[in-house]
């Protein structure tokens, strides 16, 4: 019953009434002439047992943490690493939560914590679990963490309810399962790649300052897709709630001046891509004291202009990267505007975008690349599927 040689995938299957598909799901994978072997949790043997998910996989299939204390069999470290991907189909809302914790408390867990694989999970769950604030939070926490992920599906649940929720088909997670263990392209190993994000503070007074509504999610994908392409990734980042993605070194600031010093100390770089909604105004004098109301209903603030980080890089005279893209927000005349700070800012590449539709707070973004060659047409994307396309274009332009 042994496989030969080391399985190629690991894969974990979680309790939920999907589970029954994870044995197709094993079944096309050694269709496809690959190894696999199993690990049922303890919930995941109430929908399947490991008599049919190891005769359909060939091997033993495994079930306990303490299946493995004889080591002479095998460590849960050799059953972590010997395969090239780990798979989790379902993922449950626990196993999700559980990983994004690093909560270890059986086989499954303990193997998710202990791989240096990379990780692919199919969520499965009721669609309130799914987007319930904490199980979103977990997602966002592993994707951080460089876990991939394929589906929900939108769809009739088993709970009666519809919605997000139901797991990908055997044949997508099959798909995904394929394209991670294509060996990948990294246009950009061995280039340093220096990302501004997130907003700036400007402190008014030691309570209150001046800020601006950018969350972060676009420069912080596009730090993640450049790790994936193989670039050393500086991240510096004015006040943001995302976790700092894997491999990257942040940096954290909060007014314009510091993040101007911060990206200055980082150089040289390769590329330079600045996301940051830097305020273009401070407060001329701190407050040394909370500001009092007064009587008069009236506060005047004089506000004076920061320096402008793009251009400092766009235009430095010694250490100009090869490469220098900016972001442009406009409300209107998105193209012309964004033509205008290609010759403004120095920058070789604007990221126009148009902000018209309240597009800081969302995970969508309509935008148009402006090159010297022109634009590309506006298509609206997610901000991940952005950062993928600009990190793909940088790879092109990059010698
Ligand atoms: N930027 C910067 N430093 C500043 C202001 C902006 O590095 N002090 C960068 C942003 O990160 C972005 C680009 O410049 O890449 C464009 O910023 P945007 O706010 O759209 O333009 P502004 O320069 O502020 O011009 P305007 O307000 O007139 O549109």
């Amino acid at each position: 019953m042994t496989v030969a040689s080391p399985p190629r995938i690991l894969l974990i299957v979680g309790g939920g009434i999907a589970a029954y598909k994870a044995l197709e799901l094993i079944r096309l994978i050694r269709k496809a002439g690959l190894n696999v072997r199993v690990v049922l949790t303890k919930a995941a043997q109430e929908f399947v047992t490991p008599l049919s998910a190891g005769s359909l996989s060939g091997d033993k299939v495994y079930t306990d943490l303490f299946d493995l204390t004889d080591e002479a069999e095998m460590g849960h470290i050799t059953l972590s690493r010997q395969a090239e991907l780990v798979v989790v189909a379902p993922a449950t809302a626990a196993l999700m939560a559980k990983l994004a914790t690093g909560l270890s408390d059986d086989l499954a867990s303990t193997l998710l914590l202990a791989t240096d694989k990379p990780v692919l999970m199919a969520p499965a769950m009721n669609v309130r679990m799914w987007h319930h604030a904490a199980t979103q939070r977990n997602l966002e926490t592993l994707r951080a963490d460089g876990v991939a992920f394929v589906g929900p599906d939108e769809g009739d649940m088993a709970c009666g309810e519809f919605g997000l929720g139901r797991m990908a088909e055997p044949e997508a997670i099959f798909a995904a399962i394929q394209e991670a263990l294509k060996p990948k392209a990294q246009p950009l190993k061995g280039r340093h790649v220096l990302i501004t994000a997130g907003p700036t503070f400007e402190p008014l007074d030691p309570v209150r300052g001046v800020t601006n509504r950018s969350s972060g999610k676009q420069g912080y994908a596009i730090a993640e897709a450049a790790v994936r392409a193989g670039a050393q990734v500086t991240l510096v980042s004015g006040p943001v709630n995302i976790p700092t993605p894997a491999g990257v070194e942040r940096v954290d600031v909060e007014t314009a001046q510091e993040m101007y010093d911060a990206v200055h100390s980082a150089l040289p770089a390769d590329v330079f891509i600045a996301v940051a909604a830097v305020g273009d105004w401070r407060a001329k004098e701190i407050a040394r004291d909370k500001q009092k109301k007064g009587e008069d209903g009236e506060l005047t603030i004089t506000l004076v202009k920061n320096p402008d980080i793009l251009a400092s890089v766009g235009k430095h005279e010694s250490l100009r990267p090869q490469l220098v893209v900016g972001f442009a927000a406009e409300t209107r005349n998105v193209e012309v505007y964004g033509r205008t700070k290609l010759r403004t800012k120095g920058a070789d590449v604007i990221m126009a975008n148009d902000v018209s539709k309240d597009v800081f707070e969302r995970d969508t973004t309509n935008m148009i690349l402006i090159d010297e060659s022109g634009p590309t047409n506006a298509k609206l994307l997610t901000k991940r599927e952005a950062a993928e396309d600009l990190i793909r274009y940088i790879g092109t332009r990059i010698k």
